[in-house]
């Protein structure tokens, strides 16, 4: 466990972020997620208003996920700007089936437009939010993770970057304690975590706009769910297969999609056990997304834990 003391590792932290950065200013980049966004109050406790906090519409995020971060960070005098490239990360993501080549291509885009941020706001450094279990897996070679580059002998120049990270050295359990200390809110201190390439990498297949927002719909009904019946996986979420299957609707037939519900426990994400979901809470997730989204015809739950499989599925 590297966080001793939850005080004097802030303390520090924010030490190295000002002496980093100096009067100029830093970006930062916020998905909502836990790691983010209690990077961006780290870095906006060290040095104010030199902190710009961006979150990156990418099309690939939780349902009105940027206008919430927006009204939510305000609470705590921190000022979101929300740049839109949602196009850019399309075009990118176009034709990509396999997971790796999706991975490094979102990756890519992301450093691309930080980049453009970057030169936009005239900000020296980016602070961003990656911590031990994204870098552990991406040089293990499990996958590519979007926020890692200098680990893996990338340099963050290639794309105009100063990179600090802040959190690098810590676990989610350990980011939450950070959060908690830091006065953070507690819907997301304790927030489900939401990987950077967001609903990228649970869409099995070819990454499109409408795919996404299939999967964006079902994405709010397990949340949903989950939430009413009072259970708090580490991460409960719904997956858009490639596969398609035959059902019946209206006496007829019908080809559809499928969606997979996929909840598990874990206090490190390196490993992770599957969520007892109650069965009646499964049937009510079934119902709701065969009814609200009537382009899916089966809804699966998976129940294998991590190892052998991962715990998102690209
Ligand atoms: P896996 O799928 O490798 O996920 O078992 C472990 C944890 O990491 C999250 N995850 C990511 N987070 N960028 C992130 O910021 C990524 O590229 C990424 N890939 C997976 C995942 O949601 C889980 O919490």
């Amino acid at each position: 466990m590297a966080l001793r003391n939850v005080k004097e590792y802030i303390s520090k932290r924010m030490k190295e972020i000002v002496s980093a950065v100096g009067k100029k200013k830093a970006l930062i980049a916020t998905s909502g997620g836990v790691d983010s966004v209690t990077c961006a109050v780290l870095t906006h406790k060290a040095i104010g208003k030199n902190a710009i906090v961006l979150f990156i519409d990418d099309g690939l995020m939780r349902q009105n996920e940027g206008q919430k971060v927006k009204k939510d960070m305000a609470k705590s005098g921190i000022k979101v700007k929300i740049m839109n490239v949602q196009a850019d990360f399309f075009k990118a993501l176009k034709g990509l089936e396999d997971p790796e080549e999706k991975r490094k291509a979102f990756r890519d885009t992301f450093y691309k437009s930080l980049g453009k941020a970057v030169r936009m706001t005239g900000a020296s450094f980016m602070i961003q939010g990656t911590i031990a279990a994204d870098i552990k897996e991406t040089r293990a070679g499990v996958k590519t993770q979007h926020n890692v580059l200098q680990q893996i002998g990338i340099s963050p120049e290639k794309y105009g970057l100063r990179i600090l990270e802040p959190l690098k050295d810590l676990y989610k359990f350990e980011v939450r304690m950070v959060a908690r200390a830091l006065g953070i809110q507690p819907e997301y201190s304790e927030r489900m975590p939401f990987p950077g390439p967001g609903l990228a990498t649970r869409v099995v297949g070819e990454v499109t706009p409408h795919r996404v927002a299939t999967l964006r719909k079902a994405t709010v009904i397990v949340e949903e769910e989950i939430k009413k019946a009072r259970i708090k996986p580490f991460q409960g979420f719904a997956v858009l297969l490639k596969d398609k299957a035959t059902g019946v609707k209206k006496g007829k037939r019908a080809f559809g999609e499928i969606i997979v519900v996929r909840s598990v426990d874990s206090k490190n994400a390196i490993t992770a056990k599957v969520t007892r979901i109650p069965w009646k809470v499964l049937e009510k997730i079934q119902k709701r997304i065969n009814l609200e989204i009537p382009d899916v015809i089966k809804v699966l739950f998976d129940i294998t834990p991590k190892p052998p499989s991962t715990i998102e599925y690209i």
